[in-house]
Parts: C-alpha cells; structure tokens; sequence
C-alpha cells in the first residue's frame, strides 16, 4: 500500500443504544445498526470510534483476536453506509478525507468497483479553507482534498489506481456518487435537470433561519417622489372573467400610451402593501401577492419608454406610498433595457418593462438555503397578480423570461448580487380599450 494509511471516525448524532438483554445498537435519525457482541469490548469501540480518527489495526487490538474478522465487517459497514468519516494519509500526511451527508440515501452503496470511472457530470470542485472540496447534489457524501496534487487522480479513477493513487480513492468516489461507470449514461441527453439546475433543486430546501436582526420591510428611498394622481379603483370585474380573458398581449397602443394614473392603479392594486404588522418584533407585510414568510422582498421598478405624462427613464415603485419615485433619466441604458425586453416579446419596444428585483438580504435572513426558490416562486405569484389586474385594467400584459439585467443595474445602480434583477412583466395600453390609457 505505499505507506497509505485510513483511518474511521463516527458522524456526529450516532450514539450507543444499551441493552440488557440483547445485542447493542449504533443509531442515528432514520436507523439502526446492530453490534456485534465484542466480548463486553463494545463500549471500547465505540468510544475509540467516537472520539476522533482511528485506524483498523487500533480498533484490533482492543477485541479478542476471533473478533476482528466481525470487527472488520463493522468497519466496512460503517463506512459504506455512511456512518463514519474516512481519512486516508500518506506517512501520516492526510490526503483527502470522505465526509457523509448526514440524510443520504443508502442506495448503491457496496456496488462493484468499475475498472474505469469518470467523475460525475454534476460534480464541483471549490476551495474550503485550506482545502479542495468535491460535492455532488446526486451525491451520499464529498471529498475533501488536503492534498490538491489528487485532483489529477479523482478526474480519471482507475481501480486499481495508480502507482502513486491512494489505494481507495476510485471506490471511494464511486461509493460517495461522485462518480460512476465511464460508459455508463450519464444524463447528458438533454432529459435530466442539468447540473446548475440539479444544484439549485437539491438546495432549494428549507434552512436554518440565521439569528441577526431582520433587514428592514421597507427599502430605503432611491430618488425624488414623482407627483401622482390617487390610482383609480380597478373595474369590478369578477374573478372568472379575469381569469378567462388573461392573456399576453404584446402590441401597444401608441397612439395613446399607457398614463401614469393608470400606471400606479396596477401597481398599486397588484403588488401595493395593503397592511404591514409585525411578529415577534419583525416588520412583515400583506400584498395582494402572497410571499414566504410574509416578509416581502421583491421591489417593483418601471423601465418607461413611452407614456402620456411620466418622462421616460426609470422609476422606483413605493408600494407603501403608493408612489413613484424618479431613478434615472432615459440613456443608453434605459434603451438596453428596453430593447432587449422587445426581442424577448419579438415585439417593438414595449411602452413600460416592470423589472423586478429581490432584496435578497430580507429573504435570506429567514430562509438562508430557499432564498432563490422562494424570489422565483414571489415572482410568479406577483406576475399573475399583475396580469389579472392588468387585463380588468383593459391593459396589455406580457411577462418575458428574461432581459438586460445588467444594462438594468447600470441605470437603476442596485447591486446585481443583493438585489438582482429577477423578473421582467411588459405592460402598456392596449388597442382599443377604454380603461387606464
Ligand atoms: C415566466 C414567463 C416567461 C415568459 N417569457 C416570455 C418572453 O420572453 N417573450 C414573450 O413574448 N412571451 C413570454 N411569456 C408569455 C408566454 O409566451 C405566454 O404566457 C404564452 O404564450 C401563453 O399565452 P397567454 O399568456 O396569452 O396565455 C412568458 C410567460 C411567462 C409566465
């Protein structure tokens, strides 16, 4: 073995189950193991086990020399079924280590070794601290690299590896699921969810909400309130109606474009704060859109090209107001803005793009591991408000998937990472309607 050396150490949350009648078990949150009964030696193991990185020949020496051949097979276990972390070192250096996830799913644990490995498609490799981590969201468990000169052998495993490989390093990547068979199918036939997608799925569950104070429900002002007339009420249409007329509408009438009256009654009336409150000492909110947590994140800012008496530029919305208030004049960048938002619809520049930002600070403060799923999902929620008041409204609504979110950040100067551009809504007065233009 080249002086390669392993060692075992239990994951945190298992503890020892005492009997008086019958065998003793290791448990943890979903399972069990049974112990073999080490001649009254199990305690010795177990805390050996317990107590930080010890290797097979120490665990030996602590039973009768007839237990080792089961002492080995509780090692073995222990391992493959995600119970205990590993550590592999070379003259006492470690090299990498394998650290289980503590929910994983046991399947295909133990499977063959394949001759020939290739690292999964959807495997990443980051730096954490001093080292180099491998982690997979398909993933049992990571490996974490001490020494960075492995990276060379955990993107080609072999079994046997290699002169120089540490002995296990292929079956313990493909036992982790970090990798698998090199011909085996590997998902790339476009049918699977792709990686960064697979990532965001398998992170997109609930966390541990952090302890600092609450970003504020209210974000700060960003320019000069603009003079408003009070929105007008939306026309008393049933729900069935709106429901049943919705639909994308991507020509706009220029002739009469969209007014600014009009502009605040939707905004007002789909995405407007209709009553805040506070729960333990956090500023929370109602909008006619729910929102996780009611904390309400999401920020509201038209991009105006043309209407009948706002100058076009940008806007922020004060759903609190209800308000607008003035960000930037018209440019370069408002027209980026505007002209991608017209390739997205295959439709001439739109009167008004709604672009809407996260403040991610607010969400994630609660949610820190759903932050993004939640943003998406506020969205879709805010963009069927938006449509349905927008068609009672007589108004021509159009979400797009996507837009210039940078050009967006130059104009509006918010920060891309905390407080991205998550959503873009078309809107502008529609062909012979005779409401809101
Ligand atoms: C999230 C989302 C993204 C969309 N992106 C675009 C887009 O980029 N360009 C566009 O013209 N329409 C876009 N649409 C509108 C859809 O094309 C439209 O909803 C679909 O054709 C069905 O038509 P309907 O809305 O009239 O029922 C989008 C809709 C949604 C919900």
């Amino acid at each position: 073995m080249s002086g390669w050396t392993r060692e075992f150490a239990l994951i945190h949350g298992v503890f020892l189950v005492a009997s008086e009648t019958g065998p003793r078990s290791l448990a943890r949150a979903g399972g069990a193991i049974e112990l073999p009964a080490f001649g009254g030696r199990e305690d010795a193991v177990v805390r050996a086990l317990g107590g930080g990185f010890v290797s097979e020949a120490h665990l030996c020496a602590l039973v009768a020399a007839d237990e080792r051949t089961a002492l080995r097979h509780l090692v073995t276990k222990l391992h493959r079924e995600g119970w205990s972390r590993v550590r592999v070192s070379r003259g006492g250096a470690p090299a990498y280590s394998v650290e289980p996830y503590p929910a994983a799913a046991d399947d295909n644990r133990g499977a063959p070794v394949p001759r020939s490995a290739q690292l999964s498609r959807h495997a990443h490799l980051r730096r954490d601290g001093d080292d180099l981590v491998v982690e997979s969201p398909r993933a049992r468990a990571r490996l974490r690299l001490h020494d960075p000169a492995l990276v060379a052998a955990i993107t080609r495993p072999v079994d046997p590896p290699g002169r120089d490989a540490p002995p296990w390093m292929t079956a313990d990547l493909v036992s982790a699921g970090l990798a698998d068979h090199a011909d085996g199918a590997d998902g790339a036939d476009g049918a699977e969810l792709s990686p960064h997608e697979e990532w965001f799925h398998a992170r997109s569950h609930l966390g541990a909400p952090t302890t600092t104070t609450p970003p504020p429900l209210r974000r700060a002002p960003m320019g000069r309130p603009v003079p408003l007339p009070v929105p007008a009420p939306v026309p008393e249409w049933g729900l069935s109606t709106a429901l049943n007329q919705r639909r994308s509408v991507r020509e706009h009438d220029d002739d009469h474009p969209i007014t600014a009256a009009a502009l605040i009654a939707l905004l007002s009336h789909a995405v407007g704060v209709r009553e805040e409150f506070a729960v333990d000492g956090v500023d929370l909110a109602r909008r006619p859109y729910p929102s996780g947590g009611a904390l309400h994140e999401l920020e509201f800012f038209p991009v105006v090209g043309r209407a009948a008496d706002l100058a076009p530029g940008a806007y922020r919305f004060d759903p609190f107001g209800p308000g607008l208030e003035a960000v930037a004049p018209e440019g370069a960048a408002q027209r980026r803005v505007l002209r991608a938002a017209a390739t997205a619809m295959g439709a001439p520049r739109p009167q008004v793009l709604l672009v809407c930002t996260a403040r991610v600070d607010r969400i994630a403060w609660r949610y820190p591991d759903l932050a993004y799923s939640l943003v998406l999902r506020h969205v879709g929620a805010a963009q069927q408000t938006l449509y349905l008041v927008a068609t009672a409204m007589g108004l021509a609504p159009c979400a797009l998937g996507g837009g210039d979110r940078r050009a967006f950040a130059e104009l509006t100067g918010t920060d891309p990472l905390r407080e991205p551009a998550v959503g873009e809504f078309a809107i502008g007065s529609r062909k012979g309607a005779t409401w809101g233009c």
